[in-house]
């Protein structure tokens, strides 16, 4: 229904002017979170709640205070408290002092509060783009990947130069997560534990090849894994190893090793049976000479048509390249060797491993329940309290129990010990269409040459060309290692 001009006059009072400058700021914060957003060298997902949802609450509460004035005034109208115009409260009379103070106060007035609204926009977009925004704000659901983060070689890149990447399609797609986000934030329905897997569907050309050059020549790497083993004495077990890291661009070096595939010069895809990509049983190789070779396990016989086939990037390797939760074994294993837990303790690394796999429904539980088991164990040592304090380290940094967080939900797909790893394709068992070659890269020197291996004498005999792994006491048939090593102790 249109208002009539005499009523239109009804929206000149202070509180619809007020309401009217509410508006008009909001709708100004709005076109700037708008235009900032958009020249923004990545989208952020929380601008979406900004722009599209606070801004417009602002502007409809603006509206809604401009029509309490309209109706404030009509009522004084009807009460006969305003008859004519002349009596309205704004009839602004610039002869007058009274009046052109007033003035001069609600346009300066104005004037603030539009600056203010700017630079509180600007503010709280700053803040939506740091790191503790992301990792703190929504405390409970993103703490596990947080506190990984704190300790991970990437502490100092920003969340969202690896979760949002650029372009408009990212535009949209974040500013919806964003607010999905915040919906599930507020119910607390989010998943435990959160699953992503490879940074929702952004391909690392767009985030980790924004810092990283696939070309490197990296070549060999030395690496000592230490280890001891479930034994009384803790016996240390280590395994020193050439990694062939290698290089995937010819003009930078030859094209060999680890980071071969790194699709420079040859493209490898494939096909995961399952979200977290642990079963692989396709794989097509693209050799620079546009030689394609596919390879499949023996139990599939599916249709290729019906799966998605992926590109092989770096986050098929490096999943956890910020938010690495270690296995009970390989951190106690760590605290061990860094000499926190004290090896000269009795079944230390057996007791310690015990207390931390055990399902606690609250860190609180779990904090208590340690340390419980562990002066159980200990009943007379006089190590106990820096025994039970290092396990309870080693817990909160690795165990997210209200999250459902751990090694079991976030598997490291680098190496092959505890998970699938490398051998999801180089378990010599996917055969191309002969029904014989297996892919390369599938024999125990192929990827790494070990060179000393063992505790005390027998580790100080270093063999530049590599040994032979030796496994413990035996030699293993099953080279297929996490059907035995899940992460917790081993036991013979
Ligand atoms: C160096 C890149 C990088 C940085 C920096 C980074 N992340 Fe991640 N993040 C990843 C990758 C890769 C995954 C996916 C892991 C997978 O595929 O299983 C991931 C997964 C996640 C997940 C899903 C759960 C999980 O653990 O798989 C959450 C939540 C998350 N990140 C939050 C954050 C927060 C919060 C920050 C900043 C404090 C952050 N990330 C910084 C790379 C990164
Ligand atoms: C904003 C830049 C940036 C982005 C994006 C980034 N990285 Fe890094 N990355 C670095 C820097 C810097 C280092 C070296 C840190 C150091 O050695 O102190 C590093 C180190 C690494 C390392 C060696 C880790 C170690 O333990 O020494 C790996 C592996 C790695 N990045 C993989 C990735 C992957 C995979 C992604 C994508 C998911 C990624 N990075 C995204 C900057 C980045
Ligand atoms: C086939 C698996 C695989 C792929 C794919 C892969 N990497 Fe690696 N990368 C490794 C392994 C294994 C190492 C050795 C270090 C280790 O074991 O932690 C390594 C080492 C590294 C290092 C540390 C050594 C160095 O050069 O400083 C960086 C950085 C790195 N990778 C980045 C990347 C990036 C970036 C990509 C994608 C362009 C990528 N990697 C793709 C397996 C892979
Ligand atoms: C998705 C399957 C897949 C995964 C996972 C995978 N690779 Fe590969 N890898 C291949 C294929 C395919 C080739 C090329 C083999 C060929 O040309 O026959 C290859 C080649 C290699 C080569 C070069 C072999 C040679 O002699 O030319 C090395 C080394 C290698 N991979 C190491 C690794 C490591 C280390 C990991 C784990 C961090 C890994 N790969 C994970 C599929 C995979
Ligand atoms: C496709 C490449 C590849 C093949 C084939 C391979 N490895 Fe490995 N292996 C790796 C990588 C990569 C790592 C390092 C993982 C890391 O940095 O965490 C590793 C680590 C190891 C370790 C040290 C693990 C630890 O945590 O102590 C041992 C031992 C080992 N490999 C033995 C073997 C044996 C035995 C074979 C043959 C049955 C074999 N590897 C075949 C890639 C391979
Ligand atoms: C048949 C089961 C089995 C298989 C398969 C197996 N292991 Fe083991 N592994 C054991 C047992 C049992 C121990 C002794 C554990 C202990 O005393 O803590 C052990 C110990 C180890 C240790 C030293 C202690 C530790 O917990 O880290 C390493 C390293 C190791 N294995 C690597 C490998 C690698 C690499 C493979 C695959 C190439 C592999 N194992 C395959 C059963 C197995």
């Amino acid at each position: 229904m249109p208002i009539p001009a005499n009523r239109l006059s009804r929206f000149r009072n202070w509180v619809s002017l007020s309401g009217m400058v509410l508006a008009f700021s909001a709708l100004f914060a709005f076109v700037l979170l708008f235009g900032v957003d958009i020249y923004a060298t990545h989208a952020n997902p929380y601008m979406g709640i900004l722009a599209y949802v606070v801004a417009p609450m602002f502007l409809l509460t603006g509206l809604a205070i401009t029509m309490l004035g309209y109706v404030l005034e009509t009522r004084r109208v009807r009460k006969g408290l305003a008859g004519d115009d002349s009596h309205l409260i704004l009839h602004v009379n610039l002869a007058r002092k009274r009046d052109r103070r007033m003035l001069v106060a609600f346009v300066g007035g104005s004037l603030g509060f539009l600056l203010l609204t700017a630079l509180g926009s600007y503010q709280t977009y700053h803040m939506t783009e740091t790191n503790s925004f992301c990792g703190e704000t929504c405390h409970e659901s993103m703490d596990p990947q947080y506190q990984a983060y704190k300790h991970s070689a990437h502490a100092r890149v920003a969340c969202v130069a690896c979760h949002v990447g650029p372009g408009a399609g990212n535009y949209i797609r974040t500013k919806v997560s964003g607010v999905r986000q915040l919906y599930h934030t507020i119910l607390g329905d989010f998943n435990r534990p959160i699953q992503l897997h490879n940074v929702d569907h952004r391909p690392a050309q767009e985030t980790c090849q924004s810092c990283h050059w696939s070309q490197k020549h990296t070549g060999d790497l030395q690496k000592t894994y230490k280890h001891f083993l479930t034994d009384e004495t803790n016996t240390p077990f280590t395994v020193a190893m050439i990694l062939k890291v290698g290089g995937s661009d010819p003009v930078m070096g030859p094209v060999e090793g680890i980071h071969s595939h790194m699709n420079v010069a040859n493209k490898i895809e494939f096909i995961a049976t399952d979200d977290a990509r642990l079963n692989i049983p396709w794989v097509r190789v693209t050799d620079p000479n546009g030689k394609v070779t596919e390879y499949r396990t023996e139990e599939f016989k599916d249709d290729i048509s019906k799966h998605p086939i992926r590109s092989m990037d770096c986050m098929d390797c490096h999943n956890r390249p910020s938010h690495k939760y270690l296995t009970p074994n390989a951190a106690v294993d760590r605290s061990l060797a860094f000499g926190r837990l004290d090896p000269s303790v009795p079944w230390i690394k057996k007791n310690v491993v015990k207390a931390l796999v055990q399902t606690y429904a609250t860190r609180e539980e779990a904090n208590q329940k340690i340390e419980a088991s562990l002066r159980a164990d200990y009943p007379d040592d006089e190590r106990i309290d820096a025994l039970v304090t290092e396990a309870i380290a080693i817990y909160t940094n690795n165990f997210f129990p209200e999250m459902k967080a751990d090694w079991r939900a976030h598997p490291d797909h680098i190496g092959h010990k505890d998970t699938p790893g490398c051998f999801r394709c180089h378990d010599g068992l996917h055969f191309a269409s002969d029904g014989e070659t297996s892919i390369k890269g599938s024999d125990c020197n192929a990827c790494h040459i070990i060179v000393a291996q063992g505790s005390g004498e027998e580790l100080q005999k270093v063999t530049p060309g590599g040994v032979t792994f030796f496994h413990i006491d035996s030699e293993f048939e099953e080279p297929i290692c996490s059907e035995c090593h899940t992460g917790e102790t081993q036991e013979e």
